[in-house]
């Protein structure tokens, strides 16, 4: 075994994900776009309808079983799928879960705030609370630091789950796992496109890899805040990562590629790119993707491919990390998209 798997192997875990997940040609798209195209199905990792938080959470749980915790508490956007992957893995488990959705995404509707991941939040009996700002993870974190002593004067064993960068990241071994996984499948892919948000996905699956001795390039499509903040914050998880695992792997900066040109206008909003490649999955390869995520993530590889960073026909693996109940919080938005595209 190497060293990487043995070293996660000291962490608790608790077994959730369905894996390995399959990894599919994408044929028709992928010679639209004049490549290979396989996707890695982490849509598919079973947890109340999946997605890669449950790779993550699996580390999350572990080390709030190893506590004897029995409440978690998470904070994440309305529509966040950890949070409601987070609701489920509780329910599973026979603990308690408090989930604060934060106001991150402006011009957003009663759907928005009703259907989608809070309905499901709501069926999976999750204590729901809100929380107004959007772009404080720290504020987020303090938030729910403060609700956790409230449950612990009530007698309850509460588990955070934090937001901002300087906690360790936990779930990050996930996509360690994950990159191990794929050489698995296939040791002769050209390039990974994967999502960058908190990072945990990304600075998984390159350090991963990494670890492993494989040099495959791997492209983070920023789908939360702007290249320059997100490249640090991938350099520090990548130190972070290799310090928790006690493992002399460097992540050079030079290997960190990040690529932001799918996020405008922001977080959680659409845009016409990430609209047709969400349409194109759709109408091509019957692959349902989601407008906050996955869908910037094939609207960046469709530019990478497009300007030929991905060269004509390389194998290129596009990570499908979830997140389609979303679309259903999203209806209004992607009706007036698909009335403007004459659909
Ligand atoms: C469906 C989906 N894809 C990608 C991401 C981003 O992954 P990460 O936070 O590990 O960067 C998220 C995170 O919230 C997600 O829900």
């Amino acid at each position: 075994m190497s060293e990487l798997l043995e070293r996660i192997e000291g962490f608790p875990r608790v077994s959730l994900t369905h894996a390995p997940t399959p990894l599919e040609p994408a044929p028709r798209l992928g010679e639209l776009l004049g490549l290979e195209l396989l996707v890695k199905r982490d849509d598919c990792t079973g947890l109340a309808f999946g997605g890669n938080k449950t790779r993550q959470l699996e580390f999350y749980m572990g080390a709030a079983q190893a506590e004897n915790a029995d409440t978690i508490l998470i904070t994440g956007a309305v529509q966040s799928n950890f949070v409601r992957m987070a609701a489920a893995a509780a329910a599973k488990l026979g603990m308690d879960a408090y989930v604060q959705l934060e106001e991150r995404v402006a011009c957003v509707d009663d759907t928005y705030h009703n259907s989608g991941n809070v309905l499901l939040d709501d069926l999976l009996g999750a204590h729901r609370l809100s929380y107004p700002e959007g772009e404080d993870e720290a504020g987020a974190d303090r938030a729910l630091e403060e609700l956790a002593k409230t449950l612990k004067d009530e007698g309850k064993r509460p588990y955070l789950i934090p937001l901002a960068p300087d906690h360790p990241p936990l779930g990050a071994l996930g996509y360690a796992l994950c990159a191990a996984e794929l050489l698995e499948q296939r040791d002769d892919v050209d390039a990974y496109v994967v999502p960058s948000g908190s990072g945990a996905t990304h600075t998984g699956l390159l350090f991963g890899l990494r670890a492993l001795g494989d040099r495959t390039p791997v492209y983070g499509v920023c789908v939360r805040r702007a290249a320059d903040l997100q490249r640090g914050r991938i350099a520090r998880h990548c130190a972070a990562i290799a310090d928790m695992l006690d493992l002399d792997v460097t992540v050079d900066n030079t290997d960190i590629i990040i690529d932001d040109r799918a996020l405008a206008p922001g977080y959680g909003q659409l845009n016409k790119p990430t609209f047709e490649a969400l349409r194109l999955a759709a109408t091509m390869e019957g692959l349902l993707l989601d407008p906050t995520y996955t869908a910037k993530v094939l609207a960046g590889l469709i530019a990478l491919a497009r300007e030929g960073t991905l060269a004509l026909d390389s194998r290129v693996v596009f990570l499908h990390t979830g997140g389609q109940p979303a679309l259903f919080g999203y209806e209004p938005v992607l009706r007036d998209w698909l009335g403007r595209s004459g659909s």
